[in-house]
């Protein structure tokens, strides 16, 4: 691995995805040769996983099963994308990844930090991000956002003290972590942007 690994973690609404695209622009102008992944999804197989998770017809999946689909995806992601891009140098910018399981399935869930960990462990291997934006907002902020975007899925349906459940836990995972970056979601996309970039300037 001799690429650099970017994820952006965060709550549902939490603004990923618009500082994603700004990152990639960026760094393409700046002449690296960028990828982006998201999760769950990204290659075939994860793509048809993706549809069975954020369904809201499959109301009787057991957390279980949730926490499996969620790792075959992400084994997959890396076996067909991420690994490969690494790999030859590439930067690769992932919406969510095995930080989204510990706190939805490991904490919201319940099913255990450690439990998600030791699963995910083997599609995983050696591809370790070198850094994690972590964008916190209050989770009534992020499911107003999501309201206004779309038709919410299987998971965003959830009731707000899952909700509530996924920001506390994102604190709880994600701060203290050395490869962790947290960010106020609550400024503007600008300085939001702006502080991915002051963070990232170190590896380029
Ligand atoms: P998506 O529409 O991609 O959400 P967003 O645009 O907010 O990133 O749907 C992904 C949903 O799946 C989201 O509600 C978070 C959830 N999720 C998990 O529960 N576990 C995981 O490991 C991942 C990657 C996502």
């Amino acid at each position: 691995m001799s690429g650099l690994f970017i994820v952006l973690e965060g709550p549902d609404g939490s603004g990923k995805s618009t500082q994603i695209d700004l990152l990639k622009n960026y760094l393409e102008k700046n002449g690296q040769e960028c990828l982006i992944t998201r999760e769950p999804g990204g290659t075939r197989i994860g793509e048809g996983i993706r549809d069975m998770l954020l369904n809201p017809e499959f109301m009787e999946m057991s957390d279980e099963t949730e926490m499996l689909l969620y790792a075959a995806s992400r084994a997959q992601l890396i076996h067909d994308v991420i690994g490969p891009a690494l790999d030859a140098g590439k930067v690769v910018i992932s919406d969510r990844f095995v930080y989204s399981s510990m706190v939805y399935q490991g904490i919201a869930r319940g099913l255990g930090i450690d439990t998600v960990e030791a699963i995910n462990a083997p599609g995983i291997g050696q591809y370790r991000p070198d850094c994690v934006f972590f964008i916190d907002i209050p989770e009534e902020e992020g499911i107003r956002r999501k309201k206004q975007q779309k038709q919410l899925d299987r998971l965003e349906q959830e009731s707000i003290d899952f909700h509530h459940l996924v920001s506390e836990g994102y604190r709880t995972v994600l701060r203290g972590r050395e490869e962790v970056i947290e960010i106020d979601g609550c400024q503007t996309v600008d300085a939001i942007q702006q502080m991915i970039r002051d963070a990232i300037g170190k590896y380029l």
